[in-house]
């Protein structure tokens, strides 16, 4: 416990007043993480905000598809997350066909969430058409993560994974956010816009911009763990991923080693018995 903590709160919390403090001084990063393990891995790396994002659906679920993950699904990842986070703050998709209907509809989704997850923040999809519910969410007393440009869970009514936001479509990307922050967005994620615009409206949102396929000018920075850390091996790589590590070959690495261990009867060795 640190000596200005509140009550039973074993450390700093890192909220979204720390992360709208940090605009114009330095980049800060988000990871998704979807279990106890990653999260406690990304929180002792100093990252400072953790994303159970719907990508879950196809990166630990297996859907080939955003819009197949459940509630239930997103609110058993996030509240093993919520445990191993330490101090960072927890984001948690509001998953497909559980927001979009009524602002009641998605007040009662995001509040059930928060309520199995212990979760600090909702995201959802759409720039424009999802202000009402953004206001009605942080009306409800609700902290919200807008998504602009490539919203994965509209991808086939956009006709695949497309870059949004070029040429004259620019002016959509700006409409959206304007609409988004005004509804009451506490920070907006652009996927998949051209750099040069993202930076242009980050230099005028008065809250944080994460990017994702978005360049360097956007307040912070965001990427599926499972690309950043190359955990599928041969897969398909966006152009805006980077690859900080091996972590599936060394996973297979590992369990060859192991397996190879036990059929030469070399594990358990004398030393790794009772
Ligand atoms: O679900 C997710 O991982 C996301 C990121 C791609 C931003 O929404």
């Amino acid at each position: 416990m640190t000596k200005d903590s509140g009550y039973l709160t074993p450390q700093k919390k890192i909220r979204i007043a720390d992360l709208k403090a940090l605009k114009g001084e330095r980049p800060w990063a988000m990871l998704t993480a979807y279990d106890y393990p990653t999260a406690k891995a990304f929180s002792a790396a100093d990252v400072e905000c953790l994303l159970v994002g719907d990508s879950a659906a196809n990166v630990v679920f297996g859907y080939d598809s955003t819009t197949r993950i459940s509630l239930d699904e997103m609110a058993y990842l996030a509240a093993a997350v919520v445990r191993g986070a330490g101090n960072a703050l927890v984001v948690a998709d509001l998953p497909f066909g559980t927001y979009e209907a009524s602002d009641s509809q998605c007040v009662a989704t995001a509040t059930q969430l928060i309520h199995r997850s212990g979760a600090h923040v909702v995201k959802l999809e759409g720039g424009r058409r999802m202000a009402p519910r953004i206001k009605a969410l942080k009306d409800a007393g609700l902290a919200v993560c807008a998504h602009v440009g490539f919203t994965p869970q509209s991808v086939d009514n956009l006709s695949g994974f497309k870059v949004q936001g070029r040429a004259d479509a620019a002016q959509t990307v700006r409409d959206d956010v304007r609409a988004v922050v005004e509804a009451g967005a506490d920070m907006v994620v652009f996927e998949m816009v051209p750099a040069e615009l993202a930076t242009e409206i980050t230099e005028s949102c008065p809250v944080p911009t994460v990017g994702i396929g978005a360049g360097a000018g956007t307040d912070a920075q965001v990427l599926v763990w499972h690309d950043m850390a190359t955990m599928f091996p041969g897969g398909h790589r966006p152009k805006f991923v980077r690859a900080f590590g091996q972590v599936g070959q060394a996973l297979t690495q590992a369990a060859a080693d192991y397996k190879k261990a036990v059929v030469e009867g070399d594990f358990p060795g004398k030393d790794e018995i009772f």
